[in-house]
């Protein structure tokens, strides 16, 4: 069953080029997008004043990644919330809110009663979900579906990638409604989304480095994860990963958030992961690095390919190929995945199964 992987979690990281094609199948129609099954009204679409992204635990981290590509394209003020606060407060939702519900299974309860709140309150929702017919695709206005087929692991891989790839082009669509982007714009990242498929094939032909940063970490009590812009949100992704399997404790920052606290952590030996591929803030993610490295972290950089300069920073440089600054949301979690699962079983854990959590949780 396990077609030859040692774990499901390694075959789930290696169906992510899969995912990224069969998500994309379909929805690009002689250079028009296509989402027939959204029973799309453009008016209420257009009348759209807020999104709501509501979800839990991975499925949230894909939602804050979208946020930042809903607000640039579409100008619509985007919010992300994990599903347990949204249902118990009173959020500002009307009908021209559009929430957005992540789920891999479509059965996580906490978002479900929350869509559940949000429709009685007249919002328009769609699902994000892998699971047809489950009752987040029952009960949304309409639903993309991430094509990751069966996920096993209890830690999500494939899935997250999946909802990247779709959330993405939910905020290209509402990038092209509201003229934030060109058709010729949309035709061009949807190309380079596709690309990414190719992009994950090539990182996972070469994980001599993610290995080597792993075993190099493994006897760690704690690691920090920090980034800026799209890389602080693969940051929580990487963390929480590690931290489910291996047990290991992690926590995630956005870099310019290290001297007001975290900083104060680092000793000779603290593993440092630091996302710090090409980006508009490159220049001050790598003064972060040396702040870390002048208190003897131990760095390990995911970095763009090509980039020499870093390896002056850096103890370990994981390379990814070169992509635009949004997309690395996709290529640069897999490496983090993998680095997570080198060093759960470093550890001797089960990637799998890790101890008290459960695939789904349809229950608080
Ligand atoms: C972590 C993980 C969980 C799920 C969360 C939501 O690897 O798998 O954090 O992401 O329980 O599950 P879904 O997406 O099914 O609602």
């Amino acid at each position: 069953e396990k077609g030859g992987y040692p774990d499901f979690m390694l075959k789930e990281i290696y169906e992510e080029p899969r995912t990224i094609r069969d998500t994309l199948a379909g929805r690009m129609v002689n250079g028009h997008l296509q989402f027939d099954e959204l029973a799309l009204n453009y008016d209420e679409l257009a009348a759209i004043d807020r999104v709501y992204i509501i979800a839990c635990g991975t499925s949230y981290h894909a939602g804050l990644i979208a946020k930042n590509l809903i607000e640039a394209w579409s100008r619509i003020p985007c919010e992300v919330e994990v599903a347990s606060e949204f249902r118990y407060r009173n959020p500002i939702v009307t009908p021209s809110t559009l929430v957005v519900a992540v789920s891999q299974s479509g059965e996580t309860a906490d978002t479900l009663a929350a869509v559940r709140d949000a429709r009685i309150k007249g919002a328009k929702v769609f699902g994000i979900t892998n699971v047809v017919g489950s009752p987040l695709a029952r009960e949304s206005d309409g639903v993309i579906y991430i094509k990751a087929n069966k996920e096993i692991a209890v830690a999500a891989t494939k899935s997250f990638l999946g909802q990247v790839a779709a959330l993405t082009l939910l905020a290209m669509l509402l990038g092209q409604l509201r003229g934030g982007l060109t058709t010729a714009q949309i035709r061009m990242l949807f190309r380079e989304l596709a690309d990414t498929a190719q992009q994950i094939e090539q990182i996972l032909a070469d994980t001599d480095t993610i290995e080597a940063a792993a075993l190099a970490c493994k006897d760690a009590q704690n690691a920090l994860f920090i980034g800026r812009g799209i890389g602080s949100t693969i940051c929580y992704e990487g963390a929480l990963k590690l931290k489910e399997i291996s047990y290991l404790h992690a926590e995630a920052y956005a870099a310019g958030e290290m001297k007001h606290g975290p900083i104060a952590l680092i000793d000779p030996g603290f593993p440092v992961i630091v996302v710090a591929t090409k980006s508009p803030t490159y220049d001050k993610v790598i003064s972060n690095i040396q702040e870390c490295k002048a208190r003897g972290a131990l760095v390990v950089a995911i970095a763009t390919e090509g980039d020499e300069e870093i390896k002056k920073h850096a103890d370990y440089v994981i390379y990814i190929p070169k992509v635009r600054d949004c997309f690395s949301a996709i290529t640069a979690s897999v490496p983090l995945q993998l680095f997570a699962r080198s060093i759960a079983l470093a550890r001797g854990c089960d990637v799998d199964q890790p101890r008290n959590l459960a695939k789904s949780v349809t229950v608080e």
